[in-house]
């Protein structure tokens, strides 16, 4: 009898014990590396949980024959193909907010990791040194922190980064200028260039779509001041990796802070052996609170779907389809 609901990434314990309390589950962490293990026991399955690692395209919801729900267990929805979704009348839930506080907080350390060479410090002195004339930083009081998109995320960072002192600058095609956004950071809305000109950081918090791949290339990274770090805590696509790593080593950024990867996990790079760039696994929304709120959500939509009640976080339904 194959499981009502297929879960193929890990996620935390807790709230799939609620969920066998009303179905039945198969957890199985290492199932998105095999999308053809996956395609066989999706017939069978009325809801498919996932991450970020499972491409949930159109050749794997060929098999989905009774799935009346996928629940993306994190915020961006680059590896669910909606409109396949969508014209199989499957419901799309995600949870869009319940990470955003430690994305937003990691980006934060991250900036002060870079400012004040704390990696690198920290493997000096672990090492027995003590030459301090090495780890001279820089203070993140009265800099400017440059925002590429001010959505959820790129709005709590720019919050934070605004209670240590720093002008927000931002950048945001979608946001209108007396958005609360705007108003609670005070953030000086700019364009593009104006920014990458100004900014002694750059954050980008942008989804990755068609027209955001790549976005930050080498020209772009040019234009930003050779002082200047760069920070990506969304996607690894929507940066250049080999246009960045140039930038690097020709010095025209400062540095930078990189928790996703154009490819994940990532091939062996130039880019880890640099003492002026931090590299975390996409850990960015890792944080025991973050996972509780996200799978506590998920789970209660995917519950709702099943029993034929509206789920509160869906993306591709004006309303989901309401059993009788
Ligand atoms: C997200 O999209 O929410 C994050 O990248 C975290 C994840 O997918 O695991």
């Amino acid at each position: 009898m194959p499981a009502e609901i297929l879960i193929t990434e890990n996620v935390g314990a807790r709230w799939i014990d609620e969920l066998n309390k009303k179905f039945t589950v198969a957890l199985e962490p290492e199932l998105w590396k095999s999308p053809d293990k996956i395609k066989a026991l999706l017939p069978g399955c009325r809801a498919l949980i996932v991450r970020n690692q499972t491409r949930v395209n159109a050749d794997l919801l060929s098999a989905a024959t009774k799935l009346e729900v996928i629940g993306r267990a994190g915020a961006g929805l680059d590896n669910i193909e909606l409109p396949a979704a969508t014209a199989k009348g499957i419901v799309v839930v995600s949870t869009p907010d319940q990470n955003s506080i430690s994305v937003a907080e990691l980006a934060i350390g991250m900036m002060l990791g870079l400012a004040r060479k704390i990696p690198a410090a920290n493997q000096h002195a672990h090492g027995g040194g003590w030459e301090r004339q090495r780890f001279v930083g820089t203070e993140l009081y009265g800099k400017n922190f440059g925002v590429v998109g001010l959505g959820r995320i790129g709005f709590l960072t720019a919050l934070r980064a605004r209670a240590l002192g720093m002008n927000i600058l931002a950048h945001d095609n979608y946001i209108s200028p007396d958005a609360v956004a705007v108003a609670e950071t005070r953030a000086e809305m700019l364009g593009l260039d104006e920014l990458l000109a100004q900014s002694d950081f750059v954050s980008c918090h942008m989804p990755l779509t068609p027209e955001t791949k790549h976005f930050f290339n080498y020209d772009r990274f040019c234009r930003m001041k050779p002082s200047a770090f760069f920070l990506n805590l969304a996607r690894g696509e929507v940066v250049d990796e080999n246009g960045l790593i140039r930038a690097l080593q020709e010095k025209k950024i400062a540095g930078a802070g990189l928790d996703v990867r154009e490819q994940e996990p990532p091939a062996p790079s130039a880019l880890a052996g640099m003492d002026n760039v931090i590299l975390t696994p996409h850990i960015a929304a890792f944080t025991r609170e973050a996972q509780d709120r996200v799978m506590a959500a998920v789970c209660q939509d995917v519950t709702a779907v099943l029993e034929g009640r509206a789920p509160k976080n869906f993306v591709n339904f004006q309303k989901p389809k309401i059993k009788l």
